[in-house]
């Protein structure tokens, strides 16, 4: 009786893997998530020393698939061009001057979001994300409307309402919550496109418990969504005064 309904409820699974796998075509993907953190909290986490006060790029991710092609290396040849700004914009906060992050991101998302012409190359993968990047300002963006870092807290909602209302789209925004639960540490920020560039709504995808940990299962501190009644810090880079 009881392997009966194991039998049952197996089959019942196998039914529901299979035909979410057909529904959803298992090849390509069909939106960009732009990942932007915050160096100071990323550090937090991960004892680097942030050194950037700005917004730096996390990475760009297709919302299907991850390490599509593991015989497609990262070749930093041919991003050369590149470089001055990736250091700048994309910057290897846990081993500055290597490039071990851009490999990382690369074999795990780039080699996926290659299945798009658009960023069949190193090249163009990088330097779209760059693009994007700059495109969206993130960082101009919330100082043009006063998110600054700061001792005292914002709430979630103004945070949020600013960047909804300025792109129309509704962006990921995530913090970590250290044990106590006063007050939640603004970390990263998700901004999502279609497969033409254009912005789109983020939302809840199959990848999202593994973006969730991408690159930062180390600790067991980690990045979820920002909760709304919790208030939010942005701290400033240390030893810099805040604005
Ligand atoms: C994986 O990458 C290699 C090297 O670029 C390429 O030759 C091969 O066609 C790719 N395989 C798939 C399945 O895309
Ligand atoms: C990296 O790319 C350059 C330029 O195409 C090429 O000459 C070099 O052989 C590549 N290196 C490796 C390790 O594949």
């Amino acid at each position: 009786m009881k392997s009966l309904a194991l039998v049952v409820l197996l089959c019942l699974g196998c039914g529901l893997m299979s035909s979410s796998f057909v529904l959803a075509s298992p090849h390509m993907w069909s939106k960009l998530i732009l990942t932007q953190h915050w160096p100071s909290t990323f550090c937090s986490m991960e004892h680097c020393d942030p050194k950037f006060d700005y917004w730096t790029l996390h990475g760009l991710w297709p919302d299907k698939g991850q390490e599509c092609n593991s015989s497609w290396h990262f070749n930093v040849t041919l991003i050369q061009d590149l470089l001055p700004d990736m250091q700048k914009w994309w910057p290897d906060l846990i081993t500055p001057a290597s490039s071990e992050f851009w490999q990382y991101e690369w074999q795990k998302h780039g080699t996926c979001a290659a299945k798009a012409e658009s960023l069949n190359s190193q090249h163009k993968y990088f330097g779209k994300a760059l693009e994007l990047y700059h495109t969206l300002d993130l960082d101009g963006v919330m100082k043009k409307f006063n998110i600054v870092p700061s001792e005292t807290y914002y709430t979630f909602d103004h945070i949020e309402g600013i960047i909804l209302n300025f792109y129309s789209v509704k962006p990921k925004i995530q913090c970590i919550h250290p044990k106590g639960g006063k007050v939640q540490i603004l970390g990263q920020i998700e901004i999502c496109f279609n497969s033409d560039f254009q912005l789109a709504n983020c939302e809840h995808s199959e990848t999202d418990t593994l973006r969730l940990i991408d690159f930062l299962n180390v600790k067991g501190t980690e990045f979820s969504v920002c909760d709304h009644a919790t208030p939010v810090y942005y701290p400033p880079l240390k030893g810099k005064p805040s604005m």
